[in-house]
């Protein structure tokens, strides 16, 4: 049995207390909260929780558990995970994994050091159509893939620790990074505070990442629909992914652009034709699942030593120096900006030479 403490039972953390009480192998021991209204709410709802507390410093370092869940804001994620890693805890961290890419290393480090397994939050690792999507591309069925473009709005949940950008493109990151193998280059963005004017409610990056692929986020929750889709661009097929159809959330479209090339009779538009091709549309069939189970249930094989993290710290690394670069070059007039892999110093110059 691993036990377990949860920290933070707000908007997001009940959803994971309720998977690590009902997953035979874990155990919850403690769930903790600052605000003593959300621990009431809790034990009203999950009555087999051990024990509550106030005190997330003491329920971090608690020798009766194996491993901390983490679904606290961001800005405290750095202090709680080092102290459980610090305690040889396990820990999985809601995205993004903190405020920082160099307290991300730092983390990263640590867990290597104490021999524990950090994992983040990044839940679309876990979803059937996003997993459907990237063993489309994987097999070759799109061709080669020109650019991805993502939409990620709502009018709320609206954040004020960090901008839109952070709390909605992490999960976009998450996913380009996991259907190219890959992260990116180098980013341009803008973004705009109309609420609050401290952090950005609107936020659109195009993110360049190996082989010329364009990556481009529209995050917002100042919006009035929900939309979470994602258009993938190939060679011979496109796909949109469209997380908010629960019962067809992959679309294949089979279509394309040809360039036909004609002799060269003159510096005139004869000289080559565009031929689209309009195909089928097809719905492959898309298994159902809770995600967050599913995450929960990889992080469970992890520390059974039966998988090795998909969502680790280092992928969660990855996310946060895109976002750092995305608000530099917001900061900066939209300047393109490199995204630089510190966990792996010579990346980037992998990542142009096979660019360029
Ligand atoms: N994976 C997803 O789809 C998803 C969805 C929503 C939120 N999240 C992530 O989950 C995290 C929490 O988001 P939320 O929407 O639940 O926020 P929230 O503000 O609704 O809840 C956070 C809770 O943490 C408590 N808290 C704050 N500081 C604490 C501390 N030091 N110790 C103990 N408790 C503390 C607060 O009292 C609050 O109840 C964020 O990192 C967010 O990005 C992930």
């Amino acid at each position: 049995m691993i036990r377990v403490n949860c920290i933070g039972v707000g908007h997001w953390g009940p959803n994971l207390v309720r998977n690590f009480v009902t997953a035979p192998e874990t155990e919850v021991r403690t769930v903790c909260d600052l605000r003593e209204e959300r621990l009431r709410l809790i034990e009203a709802r999950i009555p087999s929780i051990h024990k509550t507390s106030t005190d997330p410093d003491a329920t971090v370092v608690d020798p009766e558990a194996d491993a901390i869940v983490i679904a606290t804001p961001v800005a405290t994620h750095y202090e709680l995970t080092k102290k459980a890693l610090e305690a040889g805890k396990h820990v999985l961290v809601e995205k993004p994994l903190c405020e920082s890419a160099a307290k991300g290393v730092e983390l990263v480090e640590l867990a290597e050091q104490v021999g524990k397994h950090l994992c983040v939050g990044h839940i679309f690792l876990f979803n059937n159509g996003v997993r459907g999507v990237r063993n489309l591309i994987r097999s070759g069925e799109l061709g080669r893939l020109r650019y991805l473009f993502s939409t990620r709005t709502n009018l709320g949940p609206f954040r004020t620790d960090v901008n839109a950008l952070w709390d909605l493109a992490a999960h976009d990151l998450s996913i380009f990074n996991y259907w190219l193998d890959s992260s990116p280059i180098a980013v341009t963005a803008r973004g705009a505070a109309y609420l609050n004017g401290e952090v950005e409610d609107v936020v659109v990056a195009s993110y360049t990442y190996p082989n010329g692929v364009l990556a481009h986020v529209h995050a917002s929750w100042l919006n009035p629909r929900k939309v979470r889709e994602i258009t993938v661009v190939g060679e011979q097929k496109m796909v949109v992914w469209n997380d908010m159809d629960l019962n067809e959330p992959v679309r294949v479209y089979h279509k394309s652009v040809d360039i036909e090339r004609e002799p060269v009779y003159s510096d005139s538009f004869g000289e080559f034709r565009m031929l689209i091709r309009n195909g089928d549309v097809v719905i492959p069939h898309i298994g159902g699942g809770e995600p967050l189970a599913a995450e929960c249930r990889h992080f469970i094989d992890c520390v059974l030593g039966r998988s090795e993290p998909i969502i680790s710290g280092r992928e969660g690394v990855k996310v946060l120096l895109a976002l750092e670069a995305a608000d530099r070059s917001i900061r900066e007039n939209s300047v393109v900006v490199p995204v630089f892999d510190r966990l792996k110093p010579n990346v980037l110059e992998e990542a142009t030479i096979s660019a360029t």
